[in-house]
C-alpha cells in the first residue's frame, strides 16, 4: 500500500473559523448576510492530510494522480479544474468581488493529497499511466520515482460483472461480507495515515444491473454479503466499506453503486456524502450545453445521433455489451430529462435519440465524436448541427475526479451538508446525478453550476446570486 503520510497521532479536526478575509472576499461577520439563509454551523477547516482511496488505477485514476503531482511541483497547471481555478462572485456585480473557489471555501491544499488505490493489475501507478499512454513519457518520467511508489493493494474483483477484464492481483474470502471487511481494514490502514479520507471509483463498468431485494435496507444487504447474493457487485462492496466507515464516495462509472436505497441510508447514517454517477466529460459534457440552449430558444428537435470510436482498455470493455448498456441507459438520460417532452410535446416529442461507442484501439485513449442533432426552427424549418469532438478522454476526466474529491471532503466538514447523504450540487460533473425518489435530477450545465456555487455561498454564509439584477436600476 502506497502512503505517505504525516504519521503520528492524527490531528483531530475541530470546527474553525471559515469567516474570511479581505483576501477570501467572504463575508468576516455572517450574521451581516441577509435576506439569504446563512449556515446553520461553521465548515470546518481542512487540516493535515486528506487521503484519496482510488478503486482502479487506470487511465483517468493515473492521469488524476500524475497531474496533481506534476501541479504541485510546478510543471503544469490544473486546466480543466474548478476547484484549482474557478472563482466565484461574492455580492454585487458592482462590488468587484470575485476569489478563486478554494480561497473562498476550505478546501483541501493539493500538497496535502495522499493517494492510494486497488486494481486488479499488479502495476504501479508509473506502469499503468505508461500503459495508458495519456500522458508523454517526457512528464510520466519526471514523475517516475513518486510514482512508483503507489502501489496498488489487491481488488474485489469479480469476472461476471467485467466480462473484458480478468486481474489476478484480488482479495480472497470466504463471501462477500469477508470481502468487505477487508477493504474496511484497508480504509483503516490508510486513515492511521492521514487525517480524512475520500474514496473515488475510477474502476471499469461493470455489467448492466437493477436495484433488487438485497438493496432495500442495511440488514437486507449485510445478509446478501453473508450469502454472497449475485446482485452484489464489487462496486457495491468498496462503496458499503467507505460509507460503513464514514468517508465519502464517488463514482465515476455508470455503475449501480450507490444509487441504491442501503446506501443513502448508510450515506446519512455515517455523515458520508455520496452524489450521482459517471464523469461528465466529452459527449454528454456538450450534450447539456446545447439541449438547454435550444430549449431555451424553443428550437425543436428530432433527432440526435452520437458516435464515438475509442480505443482504450475503458473502450474495450465498453465493446461487451452488458457493459456497454450500462453506460447507453446513463447517457441517454440527460436530453429526456433537459428537454421535457411531456410540457414541450410539440418540440420534443419522439426525439430520436441514439448513442454508439466502437471500439478502435488505433486510438487509444484520444477518441473522437460525432454528433449529428437534426434541429427545426420558424415554421417547422429543418436545420442541422455537427460536431466533431477530438478529445483526450482521460484529460478531460482527471479534473472532474480531482474536483470532486474536493468537493466531497468539503461537504464531509460542512454541518449543513456531511448527514444530507446525497450531494445534489456536486451533479455539475456527472452524466446521471442523483436525486432523492420522486424529485428529477437536472441536467443543465449552466443551473448545475449555479447550483454549486450557490451551495458553496450558502455554506459560507454569503448571499447567494439569483441574477435578477433589478438593484442597479434603482
Ligand atoms: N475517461 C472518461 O472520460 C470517462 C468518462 C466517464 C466515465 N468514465 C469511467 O471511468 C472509469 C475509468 O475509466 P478509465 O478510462 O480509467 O478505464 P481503465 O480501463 O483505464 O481503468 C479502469 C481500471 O479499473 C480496474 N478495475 C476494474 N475493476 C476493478 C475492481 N473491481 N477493483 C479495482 N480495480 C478495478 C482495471 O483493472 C483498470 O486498471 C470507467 O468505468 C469509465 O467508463 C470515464
Amino acid at each position: 500500500m502506497a502512503t505517505k503520510g504525516k504519521g503520528g497521532k492524527k490531528a483531530q479536526v475541530r470546527a474553525g473559523k471559515a469567516s474570511a478575509s479581505k483576501k477570501t472576499g467572504a463575508p468576516a461577520d455572517r450574521s451581516s448576510s441577509v435576506g439569504w439563509k446563512t449556515a446553520a454551523g461553521k465548515v470546518e477547516p481542512a487540516k493535515g492530510k486528506l487521503g484519496v482511496m482510488v478503486v482502479g488505477l487506470g487511465a483517468v485514476a493515473t492521469t488524476m494522480i500524475a497531474g496533481v503531482e506534476a501541479i504541485r511541483r510546478g510543471l503544469a497547471s490544473p486546466v480543466g479544474s474548478l476547484t484549482q481555478m474557478g472563482t466565484i462572485r461574492l455580492g454585487k456585480r458592482t462590488d468587484n468581488k470575485s476569489p478563486l473557489i478554494k480561497d473562498f471555501v476550505p478546501l483541501a491544499d493539493l500538497n496535502d493529497i495522499v493517494f492510494t488505490g486497488w486494481d486488479i493489475f499488479e502495476d504501479n501507478v508509473y506502469e499503468s499511466a505508461a500503459h495508458a499512454e495519456v500522458l508523454k513519457p517526457e512528464i510520466l518520467n519526471q514523475l517516475k520515482p513518486y510514482l512508483e511508489t503507489i502501489k496498488p493493494m489487491p481488488a474485489v474483483f469479480d469476472r461476471y460483472y467485467v466480462k473484458r477484464l480478468n486481474g489476478t492481483h484480488v482479495k480472497k474470502g470466504k463471501n462477500k461480507l469477508d470481502l468487505a471487511q477487508q477493504v474496511i481494514e484497508d480504509i483503516r490502514a490508510f486513515k492511521e495515515t492521514v487525517d480524512r479520507v475520500v474514496m473515488i471509483w475510477c474502476g471499469s463498468t461493470e455489467i448492466f444491473m437493477e436495484p433488487a431485494a438485497v438493496h432495500q435496507s442495511i440488514a437486507a444487504f449485510e445478509r446478501g454479503l453473508e450469502k454472497s447474493d449475485i446482485a452484489i457487485a464489487p462496486s457495491q462492496i468498496y462503496a458499503y466499506a467507505a460509507l460503513k466507515e464514514g468517508v465519502p464516495f464517488a463514482n465515476g462509472a455508470p455503475n449501480l453503486t450507490v444509487d441504491l436505497p442501503v446506501m443513502i441510508e448508510l450515506s446519512k447514517q455515517n455523515a458520508a456524502p455520496i452524489c450521482g454517477k459517471d464523469f461528465k466529460t466529452g459527449q454528454t459534457f456538450m450534450k447539456t450545453v446545447l439541449a438547454p440552449a435550444f430549449k431555451a430558444r424553443m428550437l425543436g428537435v428530432k433527432g440526435w445521433f452520437s458516435t464515438n470510436i475509442l480505443g482504450n482498455r475503458d473502450g474495450e470493455v465498453l465493446d461487451e455489451p452488458q457493459s456497454f448498456r450500462t453506460k447507453e441507459e446513463s447517457k441517454l438520460g440527460s436530453l429526456e430529462y433537459i428537454f421535457q417532452p411531456e410540457i414541450y410535446p410539440e418540440l420534443y416529442k419522439d426525439i430520436y435519440h441514439k448513442i454508439r461507442i466502437n471500439y478502435y484501439p488505433p486510438r487509444g485513449d484520444e477518441k473522437e465524436a460525432w454528433d449529428n442533432i437534426d434541429i427545426f426552427g420558424w415554421l417547422g424549418y429543418p436545420m442541422q448541427l455537427k460536431i466533431n469532438f477530438l478529445c483526450r478522454d482521460s484529460i478531460l476526466a482527471a479534473p472532474i475526479a480531482l474536483d470532486l474529491v474536493l468537493f466531497l471532503d468539503l461537504a464531509k466538514r460542512a454541518p449543513e451538508l456531511r448527514s444530507i447523504g446525497i450531494q445534489e450540487w456536486l451533479s455539475f460533473y456527472l452524466k446521471s446525478p442523483q436525486t432523492p425518489p420522486g424529485l428529477y435530477p437536472e441536467h443543465d450545465l449552466f443551473i448545475q453550476s449555479m447550483k454549486l456555487k450557490n451551495t458553496l455561498r450558502h455554506i459560507m454564509g454569503a448571499d447567494l446570486i439569483t441574477h435578477l439584477g433589478l438593484e442597479y436600476y434603482d
